[in-house]
């Protein structure tokens, strides 16, 4: 179907985004964008600059962190943004928002953003996307927060991720 037929006004390839704070970014977050990288040409992966929330890493780590992870994936683009995301999403042609569901208890506020952004963009369409069971309890907050009390985060963060909140914790 040509962009013109579905109506978008997008570009015929098919871009999505994957937004989120990845502060820092998880296996969860990673399988997530693998499996979107299957079904889109190009996924992004979009970084909150300005989060509400006090971040453990800055907008350069984060972003820097996760290009360390996908640098050799010619599907995955990291990048940071500021303000709406739907803006975002315009200025960089995609027609998809991305967002991982875990469990029941993401879904509210998940619906919440989803129909939001509809009503901010009718032409974006939220899909939803389930990670592998391993990785439904893995947050980003529980990892801080393990990783702050001492305990191991192996194979619950990529090990690029888990050597650079080493050295934030000058814990080698
Ligand atoms: O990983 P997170 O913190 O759950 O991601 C939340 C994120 C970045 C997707 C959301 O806060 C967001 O889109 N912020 C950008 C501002 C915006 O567009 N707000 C309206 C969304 S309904």
């Amino acid at each position: 179907m040509t962009a013109e037929r579905h109506g978008t006004g997008a570009s015929p390839e098919r871009v999505a985004v994957y937004p989120g704070s990845f502060d820092p970014i998880t296996n969860g977050h990673v399988d997530i964008i693998a499996r979107g990288a299957r079904l889109f040409d190009r996924i992004i992966v979009a970084v909150l600059v300005n989060s509400d929330k006090r971040p453990l890493f800055s907008i350069e780590e984060r972003v820097e962190s996760a290009r360390e992870v996908f640098g050799a994936e010619p599907k995955v683009e990291v990048d940071a943004f500021d303000g709406l995301l739907i803006d975002f999403a315009r200025q960089r042609k995609a027609s998809v928002i991305v967002r991982g569901l875990r469990a029941v208890s993401d879904f509210e506020y998940e619906f919440q953003m989803a129909l939001m952004n509809r009503r901010l963009a009718p032409d974006i369409e939220t899909v939803f996307m389930m990670p592998a069971e391993a990785y439904t309890y893995i947050s980003s907050r529980l990892v801080r927060e393990v990783f702050a009390l001492g305990g191991a985060v192996q194979g619950l963060v990529p090990p690029e991720v888990e050597a650079r909140m080493r050295r934030k914790f000058a814990r080698e």
